[in-house]
């Protein structure tokens, strides 16, 4: 049945009811006026905008079976906008609750969206950078970054250049018109870096173009890399790219051609679905519905800094060998 789902662990506010397809899908963004994003601020936002958004899904869809919600990861004032309203709206629909990992949902909709069944997940956004790949019922992280997000390293370089937020787009349109310079590469075994690498660029003196297509080409093929080694080492041939960076072309290609290389499929899940929406939270609410993933109240509380390696995946059976 259709299940509605919520999402607002940042910039984004959300809503989405999913059946066997998507039926509605709306939000209601953050943006701040100036600088990056204030948590108390975005929570506010969420506040206000929260109670209508719900309504205007609920008019547009059918009644939902369940209420899920993003439980984290996330800005903790955020999270508990939505967990609250999560709560509410499940006791007064006497509906199943489910409190939904934001970083599985990202690659369950990224599944559902590119019909791979067994990826590895290069999961790029704001906040996050990760490399998933599932094993023996979880989602495990191969590796992720040691210090920023990849986005918000990006976000933080173009404020530090006088650009509004969120930058990424805008360094991309610049980075069109550069050439290679240096800057610090940061792997460390499966593990990347991004403050290094945001500093070099800050105080560098070349022009804008050239550091901006330098900065993709560094922190894209750091991300590379990894991705490229969680394939060999796992053996899996597929991979895709989720989380709101992933809208970057030049990211897509780097990818594309290592894929390409290897022999493996690679996908990106269509716009509606990269970044932060409601849509990935109510198709995994509806997943783990059906087997039996719900949450009592009591236990609800959301959690800032969930990891996906802590969510059991009742609902991919491990294949006997
Ligand atoms: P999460 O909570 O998962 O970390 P988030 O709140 O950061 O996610 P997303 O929608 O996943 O939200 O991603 C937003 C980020 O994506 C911002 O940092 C933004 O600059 C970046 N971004 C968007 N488009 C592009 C682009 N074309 N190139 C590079 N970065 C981009
Ligand atoms: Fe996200």
């Amino acid at each position: 049945g259709p299940v509605l789902g919520i999402e607002g662990t940042a910039w984004n506010l959300s809503a989405a009811i999913f059946d066997t397809d998507l039926i509605c899908l709306k939000s209601k963004p953050y943006k701040p006026v100036v600088g990056g994003i204030h948590p108390r601020e975005a929570a506010q936002h969420h506040a206000a905008e929260i109670g209508a958004l719900i309504c205007s899904v609920l008019d547009e869809g059918p009644r939902p079976v369940a209420v899920a919600f993003s439980q984290g990861p996330g800005l903790g004032p955020c999270l508990r906008i939505v967990g609250t309203a999560a709560r509410a709206l499940a006791l007064s629909l006497k509906v199943p609750l489910i409190g939904v990992n934001h970083c599985v949902a990202h690659v369950e909709i990224g599944r559902y969206a590119s019909g791979f069944e067994d990826p590895i997940v290069l999961y790029a956004s704001g906040a996050n950078t990760q490399v998933f790949g599932y094993l023996n019922n979880r989602y495990r992280i191969f590796g992720e970054t040691l210090d920023i997000g990849i986005g918000n390293a990006i976000d933080k370089f173009a404020r530090s250049k006088g650009l509004s937020h969120p930058g990424g787009p805008q360094i991309e349109k610049l980075a069109k018109d550069g050439t290679y310079i240096p800057l610090p590469y940061t792997v460390k075994g499966m593990d990347l870096a991004f403050s290094g690498l945001i500093s070099a660029a800050k105080d560098s003196h070349e022009s804008i173009a050239n550091v901006c297509y330098s900065l993709q080409e560094t922190a894209f093929a750091m991300c590379v890399e990894v991705t490229e080694r969680a394939l060999s080492q796992t053996g899996k041939n597929e991979v895709i790219l989720v989380g709101g960076v992933g809208a970057n072309r030049r990211l897509q290609e780097m990818l594309r051609i290592m894929c390409e290389a290897r022999g493996a499929s690679f996908a990106v899940p269509e716009m509606q679905f990269l970044g932060d929406n409601g849509a990935m939270i109510a198709y995994t609410g509806r997943i783990m519905l059906e087997h039996g993933s719900i949450l009592e109240v009591k236990d609800s509380r959301v959690n800032p800094s969930y990891r996906a390696d802590q969510v059991p995946v009742t609902w991919r059976s491990t294949i006997p060998t």
